[in-house]
């Protein structure tokens, strides 16, 4: 089974977790498209979706599922995204594809939060996948140097500007052995808009697609 076979599976069965009635949250990256498509079966089921990305937003529209705005909506019952690395806490590195500050707004208001991958990225210790951080511009420097400082790694701006107009530095060469105190010690960097670590608010469950079917991971 090839890695897309694997997303494709995931985003098949996480169909069963989008609670139908309400405004679901849907994630961005190659395994939340699999999944969009596959909400598409299931359009008339929900009132729709808030995207966290202008590319998922135009992907949902594409199907006919409507797109609100977060300020219009009271609450989310599920959010579906996709993740670069997951250990087996439920703890993840999210932003691979750029969209993790409002990966992590909409993770934040949803009751539940189901993260899909391939088994590639369930890992023991997290790190390998370079930890991405959102940055104001002017303080991309600032925050390169704090981070190489007191926290280590290499700090690498990405040639990418976000949705929300930032820019991304992608930290190398950490092992990730206490992913809630790294997330809370990254926060507190003045200039850095989010880090991509996903656990003080990690995932409720975690769809892992294997080449022996989708296991589920945390449930
Ligand atoms: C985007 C993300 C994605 O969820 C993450 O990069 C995984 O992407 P893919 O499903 O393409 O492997 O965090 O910001």
């Amino acid at each position: 089974m090839t890695q897309d076979e694997m997303k494709f599976d995931v985003a098949q069965a996480a169909l069963k977790y989008v609670v139908k009635d309400t405004i679901i949250g849907v994630g961005t990256g190659s395994t939340a498209n699999f999944f969009i498509d596959a909400l598409a079966t299931m359009k008339d089921d929900i009132i729709g979706a808030v995207a966290s990305s202008v590319a998922t937003a135009e992907r949902l529209e594409g199907h006919g599922i409507k797109v609100f705005d977060l300020n219009d909506v009271e609450s989310i019952s599920v959010y579906i995204d996709g993740a670069d690395e997951s250990d087996d806490g439920l703890n993840l590195i999210k932003g691979g594809g750029g969209a993790l500050t409002r990966e992590k707004i909409v993770a934040a208001v949803a009751e539940q939060f189901v993260c899909i991958a391939d088994e590639s990225k369930l890992v023991s210790v997290m790190g390998d996948f370079p930890l991405p951080v959102e940055v104001i511009p002017m303080a991309a420097n600032h925050v390169k140097r704090i981070i190489e400082k007191e926290i280590g790694g290499q700090a690498i701006l990405r040639d990418f500007t976000t949705d929300n107009g930032n820019h991304i530095l992608d930290i190398q060469g950490l092992k990730i052995t206490d992913a809630k105190a790294l997330e809370t010690k990254l926060d507190s960097i003045v200039g850095m808009v989010t880090n991509g670590l996903f656990a003080n608010r990690g995932a409720n469950v975690l769809l892992l697609g294997t080449q022996n079917g989708v296991k589920v991971v945390g449930a």
